[in-house]
């Protein structure tokens, strides 16, 4: 198939560029240039999906069989993609775990249930989606939506749980003790992004799969507190887990610890049996330690792994949650 990504240079596009190269598709990309590693035998049309008229009639005149469209984050968004593939064969749309919200009716979630975003991000992906099966549904566009949770690999650096940053790893190689939330029990589901690229790779083009939505995660999960110790083992050295409640996280204002109080202090874990089911191709193989080995070796390769001695609040909030444990009330 004649097959174009929006995006295919980032994180999750770039293995399933790789891999419907090895399936012999014609594969094309659409980003801005701005990130290597357009893989060989794979045409790269340079432009910026903002500019509608430009990337629609990129799109029109590509004549494509199917499409992934991995950066769409809002309606107009969404209404470009539309414009830009009609008559498409199949498009694959990328949404988010994050329509769902975070107080869950039943775990795992699975497609059906309530879509309670808490974010701009899950709201607006919510849009899109309405947009989309709207096109499905009054005019035949051939859409399928997945809702990926946490696809890591090595184009990001490796997460944490209690905020966006990487000094955490520098904490682990220097022996210091590293903050949870709470007591790091809240559950979670990681998948690398090798083990997501056959999820898009194989389902496109397959009838059954079009006028669907598919949770994507790995069938398994875990505690942040046993993620933090899998990182710990790789990186070979154990340090200490300290608890603060999410309250004192926020209160303390502790640096982007946004994704915490959104996502990573929440049991989010979500069912992806009706994906597995459809697109049987999708059998994630890459543990949590092989996939956390790869994105280390990345970052020191590339140099990302932050000096941790450069900041110091993880040891103010440290020494402050010890004062509290120093308290006696009787
Ligand atoms: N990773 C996760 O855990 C996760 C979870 C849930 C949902 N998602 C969804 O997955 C999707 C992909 O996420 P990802 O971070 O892995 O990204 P990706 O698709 O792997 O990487 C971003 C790609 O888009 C291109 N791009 C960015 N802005 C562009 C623009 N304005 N015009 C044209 N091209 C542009 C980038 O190249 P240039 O910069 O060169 O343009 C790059 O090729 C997103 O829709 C996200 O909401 C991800």
């Amino acid at each position: 198939m004649k097959v174009c990504i929006v995006g295919g240079t980032g994180n999750i596009s770039t293995p399933i560029a790789r891999l419907l190269v090895e399936m012999g598709h014609q594969v094309t990309l659409f980003n801005r240039g701005l990130n290597p590693g357009v893989p060989a035998g794979v045409a790269l049309i340079k432009g910026d999906r903002r500019e509608r008229p430009a990337f629609e009639a990129a799109m029109q005149a590509g004549k494509f069989d199917a499409a992934i469209d991995m950066i769409c984050f809002n309606a107009e968004d969404a209404h470009s993609t539309v414009r830009a593939f009609r008559g498409i064969k199949h498009l694959i749309f990328t949404s988010t775990v994050c329509t769902y919200g975070v107080q869950s009716d039943w775990l795992p979630v699975t497609e059906d249930h309530p879509l309670r975003p808490i974010t701009d991000y899950g709201r607006h992906k919510v849009e899109a989606s309405r947009i989309f099966m709207e096109a499905y549904y009054h005019e035949g566009f051939p859409v399928t939506i997945f809702k990926p949770s946490t696809t890591f690999g090595p184009r990001w650096n490796l997460l944490r749980q209690i905020a966006w940053e990487a000094g955490w790893v520098d904490r682990i190689k220097k022996g210091k003790p590293i903050v949870v939330c709470g007591d790091g029990r809240a559950l979670h589901q990681w998948l690398y992004v090798d083990d997501a690229a056959p999820a898009f790779a194989f389902a496109l083009g397959r009838e059954r799969c079009v006028g669907q939505v598919y949770n994507l995660m790995k069938n398994e999960f875990g505690s942040w507190a046993d993620y933090h110790r899998t990182a710990m083992q790789v990186i070979g050295r154990e340090v200490e887990l300290v608890g603060v409640p999410l309250a004192s996280l926020l209160a303390a204002r502790t640096p982007n610890v946004s994704i915490c109080e959104t996502i990573f202090s929440h049991n989010t874990v979500y069912c992806p049996d009706k994906l597995m089911r459809d697109v049987p191709e999708f059998r994630p193989k890459i543990s949590l330690t092989e996939g956390m080995t790869r994105v280390l070796a990345a970052m020191e390769r590339e140099g990302r792994i932050p000096d941790s001695d450069k900041e110091d609040w993880e040891d103010r909030l440290i020494a402050a949650q010890r004062k509290v444990g120093e308290l006696k009330l009787s």
